[in-house]
């Protein structure tokens, strides 16, 4: 199996307000290789945002051409949720504050969702709270982060 992100010849559009479908992305090509980091840079407006929604599968932008390939399997046939199963998935850059939802009990629900498995009790096998703590604190101090953080 690859892990690798291989992106063919990526087209797109977005259907503008004003000025109609527009093409953005024509003709993309990018390999991101398993367990490398790489920083997309270009003006403003070049299609860096358009190209991390696309990957994702958010509906408003409109594929039309290429393809995305990851773990053996083109994305674009993919939802949105099943691609985040594989583990393509946008990260908050400024993470929405919803009063009563910390943010631990926020990603402890995606991980159950990712742990939850067809034709099973999801309460069989959602992460106990106390494997989930260890989880958490070890991917917090992988990024350098304040223990606060857990708490919020
Ligand atoms: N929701 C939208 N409706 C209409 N046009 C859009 C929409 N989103 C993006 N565009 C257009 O698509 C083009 C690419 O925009 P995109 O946001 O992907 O660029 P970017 O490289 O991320 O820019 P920035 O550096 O400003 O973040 C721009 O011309 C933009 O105006
Ligand atoms: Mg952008």
């Amino acid at each position: 199996m690859s892990n690798d992100l291989i992106i063919k010849d990526l087209r797109a559009t977005i259907n503008d307000k004003e000025a109609g479908e527009r093409e953005i992305l024509r003709g993309l090509n990018l390999t991101v290789r398993q367990g490398t980091i790489h920083a997309i840079m270009g003006p403003n407006g070049s299609g860096k945002s358009t190209l991390a929604h696309i990957i994702a599968g958010h509906p408003n932008y409109e594929v039309t051409g290429g393809e995305i390939w990851y773990k053996d399997q083109n994305i674009l046939e993919l939802e949105a949720d099943e691609r985040s199963k594989l583990g393509l998935f946008l990260a908050f850059q400024y993470p929405v504050a919803v009063p009563g939802v910390t943010v631990a009990n926020f990603l402890r629900a995606a991980v159950n969702a990712h742990r939850a498995e067809a034709g099973r009790d999801p309460k069989e096998t959602a992460i106990p709270v106390a494997e989930f703590r260890k989880l958490l604190r070890s991917g917090m101090k992988q990024l350098e982060m304040d223990d606060s953080f857990a708490r919020r």
